[in-house]
């Protein structure tokens, strides 16, 4: 059976490429790419490359590259739809189930029942919790106030307790329940031996996750004591999708609004306890790391700054450079309006959010949130306390490492004063820093091959194994670069539409990935790369691996973008020239025809020489 667009989009989104190739290989982040070593061939450096933001990778080394599903393919020898449901198993994606692929096109009608199933569950976990007479109810309050988690608070977070044992299916059943619509709000699901219908939460403690209307649309059931896994919580359903749902954004967003800052945590444990100490403008993810969609969601609410709280424990870590990678590029000025004020601070003592409230008190921990760093900033002093700062080789080494992050923002204002920052710290005199600065990584905006080989395609040896001649090799890597530029940087795509529209693809699957990008961005301006990478692999599965060849590492990706949308319509007037040209001798005899031809060549010819003089000094000032 086909799986659905939508079924291979949620896949898509629910997997992390550098979390599931970084299960194969040590992945290391380099400015904001990952970089391990190609599972594909045998090597020692890496040379396989990740671009977290398009969600695509490429191996320079063997050419092998695409987007995720192209990587389970090839990695595990599988075909198209195997490795989509083996990402969706893996992701807890619900997709191979009739029931939830039913769900997608489910009506409003079909929804409220589902919102009904979790109202009614919530409201039943939470009287087993405040009046169950078993041991394990006992148990469970007993573990809930051991945890400061007692008094008021269950009924405030109308926490409960999950029985188990077909309790919930048989009180669902009675209040007129349909086991198709349990299994479809993911409360219970069928037996894999007997085929019965079962409770899906044994013997936990229940957190409901409510949207932010505040109705109840899923929940997380943490075990009570040790066992694993720790939290169980619901798979994506059609109310519940994990890449956009933040905990107790009902309860905070009031606050967001009237302070203009949100607080992001990973637990929910971390967020009630927050709450309870004043700080009630704390969300958590939901057993996922931050998406891009949370951020749009949140920048909604909160409009001055979205800071992150990172755990101080090695995953706490983990979650920071990932983190620090992933936003970098909307971080730009370029990003303009669509900017986004993202600040990150790191609890001390391996502590999270909870523990530091336990052991520092409310005070403390406000203090601590106000303490944090623009995301720039934090990425910068995580590299500079790397160093030994008391030795000149260490200033040295924290210099170029610290300097290393503001490489993608390298021109902008904001770049130079980090750098005159790190110059005091490290001791270094600023005029060398602003020339280590401006030194950075130069665009390479001829480069296809490999990266650190910045020279021009012109200056290259002419490549004997290509049959094309280089002019139409240059024009073909020019459209797959705009288009992996604009890929990357939708606002980008959106400002150069007309170029994407009119351009005269030479490479047929530019032509179908240009399209999709235009549909995709005419359906929705604010999509993501990731997004927008999806739907082009949709329409041609070899969207991916093109998008990932040729993603070039400009300085300026703006002017880079106008630079080759300037070269690509050249490129097309010089074809229509061309093409008008081949018909000149036909039209000897017809005066008129002739005429026209060749008038018409003139003016091309004038508009050619002109656009070329403009377009060279925007290549001389870009360089
Ligand atoms: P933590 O392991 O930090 O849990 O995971 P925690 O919030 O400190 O929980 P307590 O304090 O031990 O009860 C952070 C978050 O990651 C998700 C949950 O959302 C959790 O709140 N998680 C963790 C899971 O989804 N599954 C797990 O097995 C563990
Ligand atoms: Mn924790």
């Amino acid at each position: 059976m086909a799986i659905s667009d939508e079924d291979i989009q949620k896949v898509r989104e629910a997997s992390d490429l550098v979390t599931i190739m970084g299960e194969r290989s040590p992945v290391k982040q380099r400015g904001r790419d990952f970089w391990l070593c190609c599972p594909f061939h045998n090597e020692k450096t890496p040379s396989c490359k990740i671009d977290p933001a398009l969600q695509l990778w490429h191996c320079f080394g063997c050419g092998e590259g695409g987007d995720v599903f192209a990587y389970i393919m090839k990695s595990q020898d599988v075909t198209f739809p195997e490795a989509v449901r083996y990402l969706a198993e893996r992701a807890h994606v619900d997709i191979a189930d009739d029931a939830a692929r039913a769900g997608h096109g489910m009506g409003q009608g079909q929804k409220a029942r589902l919102r009904a199933v979790c109202a009614e569950t919530a409201a039943f976990y939470h009287n087993q919790l405040m009046r169950g007479n078993s041991p394990q109810a006992d148990a469970a309050r007993t573990y809930l106030s051991g945890r400061g988690l007692g008094g008021d608070i269950p009924n405030k977070w109308q926490l409960g307790f999950a029985p188990g044992r077909g309790e919930l299916v048989r009180h669902l059943a009675a209040m007129g329940f349909k086991p198709e619509e349990m299994i479809q709000a993911n409360v219970a699901l069928v037996g894999q031996g007997d085929r019965k219908l079962r409770d899906r939460f044994y013997n936990r403690v229940m957190f409901p996750i409510h949207d932010e209307q505040g109705e109840c649309v899923a929940f997380g059931g943490r075990v009570i004591g040790t066992g694993e896994p720790k939290y169980l919580n619901s798979q994506e359903t059609p109310l519940f999708h994990k890449g956009r749902m933040l905990y107790a954004l009902d309860k905070a967003k009031a606050t967001m609004a009237s302070t203009g800052v949100a607080v992001v945590s990973e637990g929910y444990t971390d967020v009630i306890a927050m709450h309870e100490a004043g700080v009630t403008n704390a969300v958590a993810t939901l057993g996922t790391a931050l998406t891009r969609q949370h951020i749009r969601v949140l920048s909604r609410h909160a409009r001055n700054r979205i800071v992150y709280l990172f755990d101080g424990d090695a995953a706490g870590q983990r979650a920071a450079d990932r983190a620090l990678q992933f936003i970098d590029a909307t971080m730009t000025p370029e990003a303009g309006a669509s900017r986004i004020d993202l600040f990150a601070v790191t609890l001390p003592d391996n502590l999270d959010p909870a523990e530091f409230l336990a052991a520092h008190g409310a005070d403390e921990l406000k203090a601590l949130i106000d303490s944090a760093q623009p995301l720039l900033k934090y990425g910068i002093d995580r590299r500079l306390a790397k160093w030994d700062l008391t030795r000149a080789e260490g200033r040295a080494g924290a210099l170029s490492d610290a300097l290393s992050v503001l490489a993608p923002i390298k021109d902008s204002l904001l770049a130079k004063d980090y750098a005159r920052q790190i110059a005091s710290v490290t001791r270094a005199r600023e005029d060398d820093v602003m020339a280590q600065l401006a030194a950075l990584k130069p665009p390479r905006t001829f480069d296809e091959d490999a990266p650190g080989s910045a020279q021009p395609a012109a200056q290259q040896p002419q490549a004997p194994r290509r049959r094309l001649p280089q002019a139409e090799v240059n024009r073909r890597k020019f459209e797959r670069q705009l288009l992996a530029l604009c890929a990357a940087r939708p606002d980008l795509a959106l400002a150069h539409a007309d170029t994407l529209a009119s351009t005269q693809w030479h490479d047929s699957l530019c032509a179908t990935v240009s399209a999709s990008m235009l549909q995709t961005l005419s359906d929705n301006p604010g999509v993501s790369p990731a997004q927008i990478v999806g739907a082009a692999t949709l329409a041609d599965a070899r969207a991916g691996n093109l998008l990932s060849r040729g993603v070039p590492d400009a300085s300026d990706p703006a002017q880079l973008v106008v630079f080759l949308s300037e070269e690509l319509v050249i490129g097309d007037m010089e074809d229509t020239i061309a093409a008008y040209r081949a018909q000149m001798p036909a039209a000897q005899n017809d005066p008129e025809t002739y005429k026209l031809l060749f008038e018409s060549v003139a003016a091309l010819q004038q508009q050619v020489v002109n656009l070329r003089q403009t377009h060279a000094q925007g290549v001389t000032s870009a360089s």
